[in-house]
């Protein structure tokens, strides 16, 4: 039943800008949107909070199964309670970035995405939405960006929440979060055959959010 409902999967290294043009593209088309990344970072919020190790693979996936998530107007909620930017801070997203690469992890994961189905459509962001969560897609798109560029804008986001940014750092982590998405067995952040490319170095978030729905509309 779910196959016939639209998806338009985007995936991409970290601070692509994916998750500002899914957002966009789901409010242009009245559809869901799933940032997928957030599941990883309250996944890994969630650990410090119960004293989990971030190297139980078993107790980390059956956490997970087991929390009670909620997205409502972009905020994520742990247990009714809103988790904030706490889980939007550099430490949170490498935290994240490390418990993703665990399979057990990943498993516990796809039943709730998978959930997030629902009629009109959804839009979904993240690295391996087209690949194994949803491989039968509508619409598959690869976004990325420089990774000085993608930097810049990781830098911008950090300062207009009032968080300390520094951009060389930035530029490091950015490298060893790409390496370990695309390096690891699980799920590896990579271009797949049946996806857009959708390269945003200079490209306006507009620009970005129209391509996206052109591939839609010719779909
Ligand atoms: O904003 P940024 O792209 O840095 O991170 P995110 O999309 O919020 O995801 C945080 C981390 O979760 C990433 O570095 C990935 O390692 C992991 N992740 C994943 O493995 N699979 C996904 N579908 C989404 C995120």
């Amino acid at each position: 039943m779910s196959a016939a409902i639209p998806v338009i999967a985007i995936d991409g290294p970290s601070a692509s800008g994916k998750g500002t043009v899914a957002a966009l593209v789901a409010r242009a088309l009245g559809f869901a949107y799933l940032d997928s990344g957030a599941l990883y970072r309250v996944t890994a919020y969630a650990a410090g909070q119960r004293a989990v190790p971030l190297d139980d693979e078993t107790a980390l996936a059956r956490m997970a199964q087991g929390l009670n998530l909620r997205f409502e107007g972009g905020e994520v909620f742990l247990d009714d309670a809103p988790v904030g930017d706490a889980i939007r801070t550099e430490d949170a997203g490498r935290t994240a970035s490390k418990i993703a690469a665990l399979p057990a992890l990943r498993a516990a994961l796809l039943d709730l995405q998978r959930g997030f189905r629902k009629a009109p459509g959804l839009v979904t962001d993240g690295r391996d939405m087209g690949s194994v969560v949803f491989p039968d897609a509508t619409v598959k798109v690869f976004l990325t960006a420089t990774a000085e560029e993608r930097a810049q804008r990781r830098y911008k986001q950090l300062i207009e929440k009032g968080f300390d940014a520094n951009l060389a750092a930035l530029v490091q982590d950015l490298k060893e979060r790409d390496a370990r998405d695309a390096g690891r067995q699980a799920a590896p952040l990579k271009q797949g055959a049946d996806a857009h490319l959708l390269d945003t170095t200079g490209v306006t978030i507009q620009e970005a959010v129209d391509r996206v729905l052109n591939w839609y509309r010719q779909s």
